[in-house]
């Protein structure tokens, strides 16, 4: 499985489109906002560039891909106004691997654009590109950019650790389609050391890519404890495994096929951070929402019910095309709609969380 050519959100703005299923991580932007508050402040206290070059990678496409640059634009100006100095120009690169729908947001520039120029004096200084491309390599040119920003997407690895499937073709995560409490702590191992060789490429490039003193806030989806990630993704699996009972999907291709996918800790993070050892890491923080917060903020009226049909469609937005393109189209409702059930049940019985990292990292100079 070719990883750039099968993963991506559900794309348009479709009943199942990412677009119009993304509150959660919205909810996660807006969480982490005080951190890229704080980081773009340090930053435009230290360089001052003529115009300041950002890039948003793993962007997808819908409302909260526009949402982090307007934040960002904000930031930028008000921490320009506080130090009295003209703001600079602005170039923001949008990055996502080269099947993300980046066509929907190229259509959401031309309101974009009007409302910074309503809002901003420096009218006309700010300008976006896509930039499609893998953040597991070089994506820019050398000492290029000033901040980097990734939200909910760098626990998709580069690619499926390709230990996890014999050379006979046997699998070694049987029935799973991540870590989950029935893998063998090799499953484990090939997950972590896969994360280890793709956070080290991606440090690595930013490295190069960054200015001295430029700087990232990355927020993923982590783990508390190593090999116990109690992922989102287990419970779908599980379902997989159902309808292979059900004689509905072939066992060999549930057995062989994984996500590629990790949650790491934050001692995980850590460790490659200071091996790889061009970043001084300034904060590290986990922060949990438990799994329908985000629908109960937006609205207090939804049951259980609704909100676990909400979440499960969320879930779908991002890992329909991924699964689809293995298990094939024709099985997904039926997946969906079991999980769905599944959410529902578990969120009866147990408080449910995601867990989150938020890194915050300088280039030191
Ligand atoms: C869950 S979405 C998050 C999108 C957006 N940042 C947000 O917060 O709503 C994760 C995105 O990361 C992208 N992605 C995953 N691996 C990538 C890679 N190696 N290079 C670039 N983008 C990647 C996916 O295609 C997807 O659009």
């Amino acid at each position: 499985m070719e990883v750039a050519q099968v993963l991506h959100m559900n794309g348009g703005d479709s009943k199942s489109s990412y677009a119009n299923h993304s509150l959660l991580q919205r909810a996660v932007i807006s969480t982490v906002k005080p951190i890229v508050e704080a980081s773009i402040e340090e930053l435009c206290s230290n360089l001052f560039p003529e115009c300041l070059k950002i890039a948003d990678l793993g962007c997808s496409s819908g409302p909260n891909t526009l949402l982090v640059v307007s934040d960002i634009i904000n930031n930028i100006q008000n921490t320009f106004r506080k130090l009295d100095r003209p703001p600079p120009s602005l170039q923001a690169f949008l990055n996502d691997l080269p099947r993300n729908d980046f066509n929907t947001v190229f259509r959401l520039l031309p309101g974009f654009y009007k409302k910074l120029n309503e809002e901003h004096e420096n009218k006309g200084s700010y300008f976006i590109a896509a930039m499609p491309g893998s953040y597991y390599g070089r994506l820019f040119p050398d000492n290029s950019l000033h901040f980097v920003h990734s939200s909910y997407a760098l626990m998709w690895i580069s690619e499926v650790p390709k230990g996890l499937v014999t050379e006979g073709g046997e699998g070694l995560n049987k029935g799973n389609i991540y870590i989950a409490k029935t893998s063998t702590p090799a499953v484990f191992h090939e997950y972590f050391e896969q994360f280890k060789r793709d956070f080290t490429v991606f440090l690595r490039s930013r490295a190069q890519e960054l200015v001295p003193g430029g700087s990232m806030v990355l927020t993923t989806m982590g783990s508390i404890k190593s090999n116990d990630p109690h992922c989102i993704w287990e419970f779908v699996g599980s379902k997989l495994y159902d309808m292979v009972l059900d004689g509905l999907i072939e066992e060999e291709k549930l057995d062989t096929f994984n996500l590629p996918y990790y949650a790491p800790t934050m001692d995980e993070v850590k460790e490659v951070i200071e091996a790889e050892g061009s970043f001084t890491l300034q904060n590290l923080e986990v922060f949990r929402n438990d799994w329908d917060s985000y629908i109960k903020q937006t609205n207090s009226s939804f049951d259980k019910k609704s909100r676990a049909a909400i979440l499960s469609t969320d879930i779908r937005a991002v890992g329909e095309p991924i699964l689809a393109s293995h298990f094939g189209e024709e099985t997904m409702d039926d997946l969906f709609r079991r999980f769905e059930e599944d959410v529902l049940d578990h969120m009866e019985k147990e408080n449910c969380q995601f867990i989150n990292l938020v890194i915050s990292l300088t280039k030191k100079c």
